[in-house]
């Protein structure tokens, strides 16, 4: 749980909305798909990153229930981005010892993205140093129907025999199931919003926004993110134990 890390200063879990592809390509005169791809390589350099941080889970916010709004050719390229990006670095989550673990929508995603991410999972399912989570076809607001839907057939077919009364017993449901609830949470390319994400797991956590486009996101703005977040006092409802300025 959250309230574990009340005394570290290293965030066990990060998640990261990587925002700003789109914007960075135009202000090359590229076109948004390139930004895209720009954005991918650099998921690659953070991977390299995370085998030797303490930060044991990493949770990317990679395509949102909301982005299937987008044009056509974009939601495409950014599908075909994803399965090369699985092709290409399932041989770096192997050396590192990375599991990859899926949180959203599985069966809206197209068949052969789907067969990469049962693939690339099998590969890594044995791995407990560190922990990749995609959130893709991702948005809390579905999670939270999704959750209560399991939970009505739980109770129908008498595997739960009655509603959940604490959060301990409600969040087992939520697509993160037993992973611990991101400390810190980071946007790029100078967004101030959560847009639907880990809204009930972030409950409590930090928040660390950035101008930074994520194509130009480098582990030295990771690691800022991480030394501010050292710099926080997470209280919980709590009352401070720290001294007192004056
Ligand atoms: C984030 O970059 C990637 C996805 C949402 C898939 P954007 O594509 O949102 O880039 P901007 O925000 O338009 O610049
Ligand atoms: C959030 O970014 C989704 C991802 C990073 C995958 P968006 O660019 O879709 O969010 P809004 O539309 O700016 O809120
Ligand atoms: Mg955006």
């Amino acid at each position: 749980m959250s309230t574990d890390s009340v005394q570290s200063n290293t965030p066990r879990h990060v998640a990261i909305i990587m925002d700003g592809n789109g914007r960075w390509a135009r202000k090359r005169l590229l076109p948004r798909i390139e930004g895209h791809r720009k954005g991918v390589k650099n998921v690659r350099n953070l991977l390299e990153a995370l085998s030797t941080s303490p930060v044991r889970y990493l949770t990317l916010f990679a395509f949102s229930v909301e982005n299937w709004q987008r044009p056509k050719e974009e939601v495409d390229a950014l599908m075909d981005l994803l399965k090369q990006f699985l092709k290409r670095e399932s041989r770096l989550l192997v050396r590192n010892r990375i599991r990859l673990e899926i949180i959203g929508g599985r069966e809206e995603l197209p068949e052969d993205v789907r067969q990469e991410l049962d693939r690339v999972q099998r590969e890594t399912s044995e791995f407990e140093d560190h922990v990749l989570t995609l959130a893709l076809n991702y948005g809390s607001r579905t999670e939270v129907l999704d959750a209560t839907r399991r939970i009505a057939q739980d109770l129908a077919d008498g595997s739960l025999s009655e509603p959940p009364a604490t959060w301990e017993e409600y969040r087992p449901y939520l697509y993160t199931g037993d992973m611990p609830d991101p400390d810190l949470i980071i946007r790029t390319s100078g967004e101030w919003r959560v847009s639907n994400f880990l809204l009930l797991q972030g409950a409590y956590a930090e928040l660390y926004f950035c101008d930074i486009p994520w194509p130009e996101f480098t582990i030295n703005h990771f690691n800022e993110a991480l030394e501010s977040y050292s710099r926080r006092e997470r209280r919980f409802g709590r009352v401070s134990t720290s001294p007192v300025e004056v």
